[in-house]
């Protein structure tokens, strides 16, 4: 058995005996302890306290006067890719339009073609790589989506990289199928096809290995209907695949009302909101997912944080990190960017990024709080004055130590 006894913890944020999705007003509230201890037995929560009752051990880290938050949970992620894009970057940054730019190949399919041309090995050392970045940045359980594939091979490639993520990263991964991203070259005048493929062939193939935990379909004008985006949920249903989909980005795609219908876990995106999906959305026991830095990479309006809260839905924060519309997968950044932009107060922002995001991508057994036996995936702070100072120094790193299974993980850069 391993022990660890962190001591002199300024505050221990986030700290729950019984960890539940949060809404409305109970957004707002993120329990502390101050003046804490906490101790790790192999790798998990064993037990935490005040000061003035410090139990006795052999290893100990004074943390003196540092504070300690449960690692952040991106329920939202593209993190295996092949190639950047900063060429679309600068071509955008030019002038050119979306047309322009997937007329030059651009866009997702061009990330497919790269990644059509990449081998299975590279691709799981590329993202591997990328995570361990991410976990010195404070993640702790991230979601995985395919949908640079396209095609049975592509996809089947893309999901087994995240199942090798998935055995050999130390945090928890969760996998979902996107095959539904876009519709690849060869089917792009026959959708019913493309449709028919996803729901007959893929979709066995996947559960014949096991690759998937989730389906998302990008629900959105010139992509998948809401009379699609409903067909292929259901079909992965079948499989036991819960739905969590990307709605509502460009357009009032009715996706929202779509990820409702099907009792998705989550929606995704958001930007484009009206008070009837906003009523509906907080109605529902699904998820609002916000990826406020894809807004702010592609200039798009943040998401309307405030009218869902006050609405009482339930949110979380990710980070969307694709190499499209969001080229980071800090964080830390958007944590900072939901209370600038978005107004959404340090207290509901870590909780979206922690809890509810554990939620949000089926983690919350095992992460998103200080909770006895869920694992020691912890963020060790520099010393801070308080909680607000964490978003409100933005692009600071104000990360001192990331302990994974209650052990210190080294920066792999
Ligand atoms: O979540 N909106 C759809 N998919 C991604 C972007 C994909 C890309 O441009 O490569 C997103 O923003
Ligand atoms: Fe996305």
């Amino acid at each position: 058995m391993t022990h660890l006894l962190l001591t002199n913890i300024h505050q221990l944020i986030n700290v729950r005996k019984h960890p539940e999705l949060l809404r409305g007003e109970a957004l707002k509230e993120l329990p502390v302890l101050n003046n804490a201890w906490l101790q790790i037995i192999n790798g998990r929560i064993a037990d935490y306290g005040t000061m003035d009752i410090c139990p006795d051990a052999t290893d100990i880290l004074n943390l003196n006067g540092a504070s300690v938050l449960p690692c952040w949970c991106d329920s939202h992620t593209h993190t295996v890719f092949a190639a950047s894009r900063e060429d679309e970057f600068v071509d955008k940054l030019k002038g050119l339009s979306y047309a322009e730019i997937a007329a030059k190949g651009g866009g997702i399919l061009n990330s497919a073609q790269k990644l059509a041309l990449t081998t299975e090995d590279i691709l799981f050392e590329q993202a591997r790589k990328r995570i361990h970045e991410l976990m010195a940045l404070g993640t702790g359980a991230i979601e995985i989506k395919s949908g640079y594939g396209l095609s049975l091979d592509a996809e089947l490639k893309m999901l087994r990289v995240i199942k090798r993520l998935k055995e050999q990263l130390p945090i928890p991964v969760k996998a979902t199928f996107l095959g539904a991203h876009t519709y690849p070259a060869l089917f792009k005048e026959d959708h019913e096809a493309y449709i028919d493929l996803i729901i007959n062939d893929m979709l066995s193939a996947i559960d014949a290995e096991q690759l998937a935990d989730y389906i998302d379909v990008f629900c959105e004008e010139g992509f998948f209907s809401v009379a699609e985006t409903i067909r292929i949920c259901e079909a992965g249903k079948q499989y036991g695949l819960k739905a969590k989909i990307h709605a509502n980005q460009l357009h009032l795609s009715g996706g929202v009302q779509a990820g409702i219908e099907l009792n998705a876990l989550s929606v995704d995106h958001l930007e484009t909101m009206d008070t009837s999906a906003i009523e509906s959305l907080a109605a529902s026991d699904t998820i609002g997912t916000l990826l406020p830095t894809a807004a702010y990479f592609l200039r798009m309006p943040f998401q309307p944080a405030r009218s869902l809260i006050d609405a009482g839905a339930a949110i979380a924060l990710a980070s969307d990190f694709n190499p499209g519309s969001s080229p980071s997968g800090n964080m830390n950044t958007v944590v900072s960017m939901s209370c600038i932009q978005m107004k959404m107060l340090p207290e509901e922002a870590i909780n979206a990024a922690t809890l509810n995001g554990a939620f949000a991508m089926g983690v919350e057994k095992e992460a998103g709080s200080i909770t006895i036996g869920k694992r020691a995936n912890l963020i060790i702070t520099r010393p801070i004055p308080s909680i607000a100072y964490i978003p409100y120094a933005f692009g600071t790193n104000l990360i001192d130590k990331v302990l994974i299974n209650g052990q210190q993980i080294a920066d792999s850069r």
